[in-house]
Parts: C-alpha cells; sequence; structure tokens
C-alpha cells in the first residue's frame, strides 16, 4: 500500500451520496480496518424510490453514530485519525452536503486535513479493496444506477472514457423495468431475483448497440421492450419469470462485449467491475466465462462493496492523501466528469 514518508495514515470515509450512508476507516499500513453501513431502503420503499429531503435527514441521523460504531469495533481513537474523506459528488445535493459538513466539522476538531473524493471514483478502485487485487492497467466497467462507462485506468486519476451510455444507465433499465414488472424498489435486486426463476428465449428483447463498433451503451429502448411485452401478453407469474430473465440476458449480452470489446481495443488483459450492478450474478458469471476464453482476467469488488459503501471512499481518500485539503477549505460537486480529475502525485 501507499505509504506518505515511510508512516502510515489512517482514514476516515465517508459516503452519503444517495440512499446509503457509509462509513469506513482504511489504513495505509494496515489496509481496512473497518466499515459500517446504513441503508434507507426500507424508508424509501413506501414512496417506490428515493427521496432526497428525507435521504438528507435521515444521513443525518446516521452518520455520527455509524462513526462510532466504526471507531468502537476497530478499536481506534478519534484522534488516531489523521484524514477525513468524503464523498464530493456526483449525488444529491443535500445528501452530499450531509457528508461534507460531517467530514468538515470532524477534520477541524482534530486539525487534520479533508478530501472530497468523486464517488465514481470509489467504485472504480473498489475492486483493489480485494484479494488478489487487479494491477494497473486495467478495463473498468462502472455500472451504477445513474452511470454506464467503460474506462481505460492506468492508475489513481489517470482515467479515459472508453464509451458509456447515451441514455439510461444500466442500473436505470434495471430499476425502471422492475417497474414495469410490478416490482418494488430498489429494482435491480428484485428484477435479478425473479430472473433467477425464469429462463430467457421465450420473449426476445434487442441487444442495443451490441454490434455499433464502438464502445457506447442505450438501455432506454430494451426497457420501452420491455413494456410492450408486457402489454402484449398475459402476465402469469412464469411469463413474468422469463421476461425478467430475457431482460437480464439482453442487458449482460451488451456489458460483457462492450467490456471485452474494450479491453481488446486497448489490449488489456485485466478488467475489473464496479458499481451496484457489479452486484449482479449473471453479469459476474457470464464476463468471467467469456473473459476467460479469452485469456482476460475478471476482478470484482466484494459484493457488499459494489453498492454504495464508506470502505471505498476511504480508501480512494488514502490513495490520494497527499492532496488533502487544510481544515477549512470544501465543496460539493452534485455534477462531476470523472476525466477531469488529476493524477494523483
Ligand atoms: O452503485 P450503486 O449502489 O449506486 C449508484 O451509485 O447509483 O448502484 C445502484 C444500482 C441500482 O440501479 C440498483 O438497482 C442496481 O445498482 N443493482 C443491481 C443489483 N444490485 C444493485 N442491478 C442488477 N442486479 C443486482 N443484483
Ligand atoms: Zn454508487
Amino acid at each position: 500500500m501507499k505509504e506518505k514518508m515511510g508512516s502510515t495514515t489512517l482514514v476516515l470515509g465517508i459516503e452519503s451520496s444517495c440512499d446509503e450512508t457509509g462509513v469506513a476507516l482504511y489504513d495505509t499500513g494496515r489496509g481496512l480496518l473497518g466499515h459500517a453501513l446504513h441503508s434507507q431502503v426500507d424508508m424509501h420503499a413506501a414512496y417506490g424510490g428515493v427521496v432526497p429531503e428525507l435521504a438528507s435527514r435521515d444521513h443525518i441521523r446516521r452518520v455520527l453514530p455509524l462513526t462510532r460504531s466504526v471507531l468502537a469495533a476497530a478499536d481506534v481513537s478519534a484522534r488516531d485519525i489523521r484524514a477525513v474523506a468524503y464523498t464530493e459528488g456526483p449525488g444529491l445535493a443535500g445528501a452530499l452536503l450531509v457528508g461534507a459538513g460531517v467530514a468538515q466539522g470532524l477534520a477541524f476538531a482534530l486539525g487534520v486535513p479533508v478530501l472530497g473524493v468523486h464517488h465514481l471514483e470509489g467504485h472504480l478502485l473498489s475492486p483493489l479493496l480485494s484479494d488478489p487485487a487487479p494491477a494497473f492497467p486495467f478495463v473498468a466497467l462502472l455500472v451504477s444506477g445513474g452511470h454506464t462507462q467503460l474506462m481505460h485506468v492506468r492508475g489513481v486519476g489517470q482515467y479515459e472514457l472508453l464509451g458509456e451510455t447515451v441514455d439510461d444507465a444500466a442500473g436505470e433499465a434495471f430499476d425502471k423495468s422492475a417497474k414495469l414488472l410490478g416490482l418494488g424498489y430498489p429494482g435491480g435486486p428484485a428484477l435479478a431475483r425473479l430472473a433467477s426463476l425464469g429462463t430467457p428465449g421465450r420473449f426476445r428483447l434487442p441487444r442495443p448497440k451490441i454490434s455499433s463498433g464502438d464502445l457506447d451503451f442505450s438501455f432506454s429502448g430494451l426497457k420501452t421492450a420491455v413494456l410492450t411485452a408486457v402489454r402484449g401478453s398475459e402476465m402469469t407469474d412464469s411469463a413474468r419469470a422469463d421476461l425478467a430473465a430475457e431482460f437480464q440476458e439482453a442487458v449482460v449480452d451488451v456489458l460483457t462485449t462492450k467490456a471485452l470489446g474494450a479491453a481488446g481495443r486497448t489490449h488489456s488483459r485485466r478488467v475489473v467491475i464496479a458499481g451496484g450492478v457489479g452486484a449482479n450474478s449473471r453479469l459476474r458469471e457470464v464476463l468471467r466465462s467469456k473473459a476467460a476464453d479469452a485469456g482476460i482476467e475478471v476482478f470484482y469488488p466484494q459484493l457488499s462493496f459494489c453498492t454504495d459503501n464508506g470502505a471505498m471512499i476511504a480508501f480512494a481518500g488514502a490513495m490520494r492523501v497527499a492532496a488533502m485539503n487544510p481544515p477549512g477549505a470544501f465543496s460539493v460537486q452534485p455534477r462531476w466528469d470523472l476525466e477531469s480529475l488529476p493524477p494523483a502525485a
């Protein structure tokens, strides 16, 4: 691990960009010392999606108790923290402000530097928390609720965008199709569960842009095709499961084809999947098998670090410890282009 002038640095990481409050401690010498998460899924489920104001208020309620419990479980005193990292963006502005404010307050009280982390950089680097960790360079398939991107990653902060969705993100397509199938929020995991009971092929859905020759994605037409199928046939339980399975297969086909296309184009031997959709077991299985055929190694974050979490923020912060700001300077960036990040020192 990276060390600062021969010594190790203990970083507290805080994630509050959407509907999960995550807190973690990462030590540049000893690795991840602890992490805790509170999911707001139950609270938002009643509304069928994330209610931003409720999310912000819940982050306020959770973030300090979670911080205390992570410190206690790791047997670490707050005074041992050498830097605080928080998710600066992209995300919900009010939710981001909670993490930013708490991180700034803690850093000021402890007299330590503070750093705003790009949420997607957190996802991108999260496979490095696993053992074995991928070596640079690698191709990263970033598949979250709001983003679907292929990146060529040469090092921390050295990111080249190879392709991205021109409309809906993969996670968004899962969530919207889940709704059409009568499943609640969060739709991705629910659709994946239903798909495991069905068989692809009974319904025929398109594989958008699979042969487009570029590395971009388009998922909005797939959601429309699901709507047409739902309206066009009697939706028995087995039909719903078969449609879910076909939808999942279509998304997995496109994601895996493009990810391996990106590896080919950049002559990469390693592919990494990160972000919430990376928790999808069919995606993991198909990518692993297609990649093995092509002699490419695939790396995933552990399941709990695919979806939003504090560990990836503490880790990304630790990788950028040298760039941390003194207490007093902070901002949030609800919209933030990943390619604008500077390389790490
Ligand atoms: O990375 P993430 O937790 O939050 C964002 O940064 O957006 O990703 C959330 C997305 C949601 O769209 C959710 O439905 C999807 O990831 N997701 C899944 C699965 N678990 C989460 N999609 C498909 N299969 C899953 N098992
Ligand atoms: Zn995320």
